[in-house]
């Protein structure tokens, strides 16, 4: 592979030599613990056990870097093991970091119970009005300012330039989440960000079938440190995780631009149904980060988030009322989901300033026949 390669060769092939010992064309499953040493010390390939490293996983972290444009990129059990190893490496009991006011709300639980608890001091930032953050960088010492980009539930966009400048001359680290847009929508790096995090459960697996999570950075010795925690702590991703999140990322050009447009047509939509108040997706002109987005994506993303005028209740009951769109938490997947974010993925930020509206219904849209969507969704709200 060469750095000139498109992202749709890189995401074949980057990482995923055929083997060279028997010509098999995608990276096998080494469902191994342990490697032969040739005398002691004599390792084959850098491998002496599956925690520190697996070739399976290797070819993984290979690809997602070369996808994210990155020197190097680490792939774990989940996205939430993800983020606890990057917290671990470069924060310390005593330092304060800036969280989004939208975000999953497994990584703000992950900040206010348990690194809280560590002594690790969060505050919460509209993180798509820059000046704001350049007001608390301004205020205290900040070690690392952390970003979603679309925010989940809510869509909001964040300036991932504007952002990484203004970290940057504070003395921070930018760390930008980029499960909801993929490498294929927009590649943080590129855009001046230090660390991106992945939730590769989502669209880079693509098939609800495996949870897995990745870090992709810029700077090779805080690769260095974060494979030390890594492998001293040992959330890594397993072999037969590694090969289906692998196998996932083959197709996700193919599967993001399908998404895209579904999801604008579905935002189109929303946007006219009688029912709906707000639509939330980055894709229709009328949202505030549209710009910002256009600028820094390639497309919009598969997730639209929508409101009822006739509030929670009408919500909830409309989630459970459609055919096609299955529901659950979770996103990413060729298949849509229906969830109800206040209730499901986001009850544990009940209370906090991260609390979402209880009329808010999240679409994860998948790649469906768009009009068999439209039309699930259109008898799902006809008595809301
Ligand atoms: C934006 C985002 N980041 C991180 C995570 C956590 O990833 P995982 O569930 O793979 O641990 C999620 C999970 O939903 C997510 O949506």
């Amino acid at each position: 592979m060469t750095n000139q390669d498109g992202f749709e060769t890189l995401a074949i092939h980057a990482g995923q030599e055929p083997d060279p010992v028997t010509g098999a064309v995608v990276p096998p499953i080494y469902q191994v613990s342990t490697y032969k040493q040739d005398g002691v010390g004599g390792l084959r390939g850098g491998y002496e056990y599956s925690r520190s490293a697996n070739p399976t996983r290797t070819a993984l972290e290979q690809c997602l870097a070369a996808l994210e444009s990155g020197p190097r990129a680490l792939a774990f059990a989940s996205g939430m093991a993800a983020e606890d190893c990057l917290l671990r490496t470069v924060c310390s009991p005593g330092d304060h970091v800036l969280v989004p006011d939208d975000a999953y709300g497994g990584t703000y639980r992950l900040f206010a119970r348990v690194f809280s608890g560590w002594g690790l001091a969060h505050d919460v930032v509209p993180v798509s009005h820059v000046a704001a953050v350049r007001e608390q960088l301004a205020a205290r010492k900040i070690t690392v300012v952390w970003a979603e980009t679309p925010t989940n539930p809510l869509l909001g966009i964040a300036d991932i330039r504007a952002l990484a400048e203004a970290a940057h001359e504070a003395g921070a680290l930018l760390v930008v989440d980029n499960t909801f847009a993929s490498p294929y929508l927009q590649q943080p790096l590129a855009l001046g960000a230090d660390v991106v995090v992945h939730s590769t459960t989502k669209y880079l697996g693509g098939h609800s079938d495996v949870v897995g999570g990745a870090l992709v950075v810029a700077d090779p010795e805080l690769a260095e440190r974060l494979a030390f925690t890594q492998n001293a702590t040992g959330g890594v991703a397993g072999p037969f995780d590694s090969w289906l999140t692998l196998r996932g990322v083959k197709t996700l050009a193919a599967r993001m631009d399908r998404h895209c447009r579904n999801a604008t047509r579905v935002a189109q939509m929303l946007a006219e149904h009688p029912a709906v108040s707000e639509v939330l997706y980055p894709g229709l002109p009328s949202h505030p980060g549209h710009k910002t987005a256009q600028e820094q994506m390639r497309a919009f993303g598969g997730m639209v988030s929508f409101r009822l005028l006739a509030g929670e209740e009408a919500a909830v009951r409309a989630c459970g009322r459609t055919r096609l769109f299955t529901l659950g938490e979770s996103l990413g997947g060729v298949e849509s989901l229906i969830e109800h974010p206040a209730r499901m993925t986001h009850a544990s930020v009940t209370g906090s300033p991260l609390e979402v509206p209880g009329d808010l219904i999240r679409l994860s849209v998948g790649i469906e026949d768009c009009d068999d969507l439209l039309d699930d969704l259109r008898q799902a709200l006809s008595d809301s």
